[in-house]
């Protein structure tokens, strides 16, 4: 990861990662929505009033290039995210590999396994949200689009709001590419002002569909209890 990109994260509370797939890795990615076996379970948006359209959380073990892919970007994120919650008045030091994380999850009673593959058709959307699954989370997610933008979709744009204190909200669009993955905080960004950091809030979510057919691969680091 760049230090352009790190900086991104700081200045805007996102980053774009470039492409984390190639295209043949993205349609053998998104074809693992049809194998129900994989997932510990499926959730219809609309049911749940979360939007419209459906995702589905993987079990454990991990497809194994999720996996790898999972361990790699926590990798890359844990020092920034030590720093992050420093700079948030929230100090909490993360390890430097996924698996000691984890371990500290399970051992809070956060268990299951967080990254998931959604799945937009014409008009669905996802309503702006954090993932937040107990006490322990990592301050940063990652996104993949897995669909061609205006080849396969219209519409759809990852969405973030950002929720200044004593002022009124931010948004930010980004349009994906195929296979491009985008670091976004998951709760909070550090924002310096003249006595030190304050605090914005954020949530993100995806625009609604104008046509076609939009996959996606959610990598969320902390499990959920
Ligand atoms: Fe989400």
């Amino acid at each position: 990861m760049s230090e352009r990109g790190l900086e991104g994260l700081w200045e805007r509370g996102y980053s774009r990662l470039g492409l984390l797939l190639d295209q043949q890795q993205c349609e053998a990615t998104r074809a693992l929505y049809g194998q129900p076996e994989l997932f510990r379970s499926r959730i219809d948006m609309a049911r749940y009033r979360f939007g419209r359209g459906e995702y589905q959380y993987f079990s454990y073990p991990l497809p194994a290039h999720i996996a790898e892919l999972r361990g790699r970007l926590y990798a890359q994120l844990a020092g920034v995210a030590t720093e992050w919650m420093s700079a948030l008045s929230k100090p909490r030091e993360y390890p430097a590999d996924l698996a000691a994380f984890l371990e500290q999850c399970h051992a809070a009673g956060q268990t299951r396994p967080t990254p998931l593959l959604l799945r937009y058709g014409a008009q669905d959307f996802n309503c702006l949200h954090q993932d937040l699954y107990g006490e322990i989370f990592f301050p940063f997610q990652v996104v993949i689009c897995l669909s061609r933008s205006d080849e396969e979709f219209t519409g759809g744009e990852l969405l973030l709001m950002e929720q200044q204190p004593r002022a009124q909200s931010v948004g930010h669009a980004i349009r994906l590419e195929q296979g491009e993955g985008v670091v976004i905080t998951t709760r909070y960004r550090p924002v310096k002002g003249s006595r030190g950091y304050y605090r914005t809030n954020f949530k993100h979510g995806v625009s609604p569909l104008l046509s076609g057919e939009r996959y996606s691969l959610g990598i969320i680091f902390h499990d959920a209890s």
